[in-house]
């Protein structure tokens, strides 16, 4: 078992890297919650897994009950954090009640963002299934929903009591959301540690393989990588930006492939856009570019968004800019494993980017 802290004084918290959910219990006495607790997970996941994590929550003393919603982005919206307070009310939960998010980020958003307004808060644990939720979102405690067709406009900042991440899940995710949550693993160490970087350059049939040692040590790395930028900064007021790295293209050709392309595969692209950008700006070589480009493509992600109209892209960014009040700003490579936050306004050469995206 390994364990690693999030270091945020009162909100501090646990993650434990395990390889099933026989763990599950034990965290959630050690976390002194063992009162009533709802876990809330999608119609995919809770097939697989609900049965077995209530039965190990009812075995540390929980009473436990659930709630299932529909799988999928469409659902991550307030009328399933309505349908959430429903059931809590009509159980009665208290202030000393627990909701225990399974699944993947879509259900760690809603479940957390639901624990964070109901009464005011109340606690909540993560169960990641999904590489991206076991990767990143489980971890900082964003929570949040869609809203008017923006992506986690309504939300809040709000820590798990833990995270439970049983590695072996990542056996029964579909290989295209694999593929897709790895190019967030490739965005912690393009971000912060070059030698975790080349570790999945270099292990990528291991990662594919589900070789044990290799999922623990690229769980750990990811772990590590995340807690230490939220450590720094809990809220995004400076450098959780670089959490962001690949995102602002991202997001943009996301909403533009109607939401048919994966976060993750839009992240890849994304993160190919910014070497590109980054590149033109003279800040990295060409034979930076290409080896993180092979790296994405190895790893079975896309790195253009081929046919995409370049113009749609680039209004989608402002209109993401203009939704968030902010500045058109991209987070770029130094070096592998260093990052800055530049804003960039050329409009010439960020068409000069994205019509090499979409070649
Ligand atoms: N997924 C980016 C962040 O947690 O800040």
């Amino acid at each position: 078992m390994d364990k690693i802290y999030v270091e945020l004084g009162d909100r501090s918290y646990p993650i434990y890297i395990e390889a099933d959910f026989s763990g599950l219990g034990s965290a959630l006495k050690e976390a002194g919650l063992c009162g009533r607790v709802m876990v809330v997970t999608d119609s995919n996941v809770g097939r697989l897994y609900l049965e077995t994590c209530m039965n190990e929550l009812s075995s540390a003393g929980a009473q436990v009950c659930s709630h299932v919603f529909e799988a999928g982005e469409k659902s991550k919206n307030l009328d399933t954090v309505q349908d959430i307070y429903r059931q809590l009310t009509a159980q009665r939960f208290d202030r000393g009640s627990v909701i225990a998010a399974l699944g993947g980020g879509v259900t760690g958003d809603l479940a957390g963002f639901a624990a964070a307004t109901y009464m005011r808060g109340i606690s909540y644990v993560q169960i990641p299934t999904s590489l991206l939720a076991q990767a990143d979102s489980s971890i900082g405690g964003k929570t949040g929903v869609d809203f008017e067709g923006v992506k986690n406009i309504v939300g809040a900042f709000y820590q798990p009591r833990f995270v439970y991440i049983n590695i072996n899940t990542l056996r029964t995710l579909p290989l295209r959301e694999l593929r897709s949550g790895l190019a967030e693993v490739i965005k912690h160490g393009l971000i912060r540690d070059a030698g975790f970087f080349d570790y999945i350059r270099m292990n990528m049939h291991k990662i594919f393989g589900f070789d044990e040692t290799a999922l623990r040590h690229v769980t750990k790395s990811n772990c590590s990588v995340k807690k230490g930028v939220v450590e720094q900064d809990e809220k995004e007021s400076g450098l959780r930006a670089i959490l962001n790295l690949g995102h602002t293209f991202g997001h943009a050709i996301e909403s533009v492939s109607g939401f048919t392309l994966l976060h993750g595969e839009c992240v890849s692209i994304g993160i190919a856009g910014a070497f590109r950008l980054a590149q033109k700006m003279g800040m990295v070589g060409n034979a930076v570019t290409e080896e993180v480009e092979k790296t994405l493509e190895a790893a079975g992600l896309p790195v253009r968004a081929s046919g995409m109209d370049p113009q749609r892209i680039f209004a989608e960014m402002l209109h993401d800019k203009k939704a968030k009040g902010g500045k058109l700003n991209f987070v770029l490579p130094v070096r592998i494993g260093e990052v800055t936050v530049r804003t960039v306004e050329d409009e010439k050469l960020l068409m000069e980017v994205l019509k090499e995206l979409v070649r």
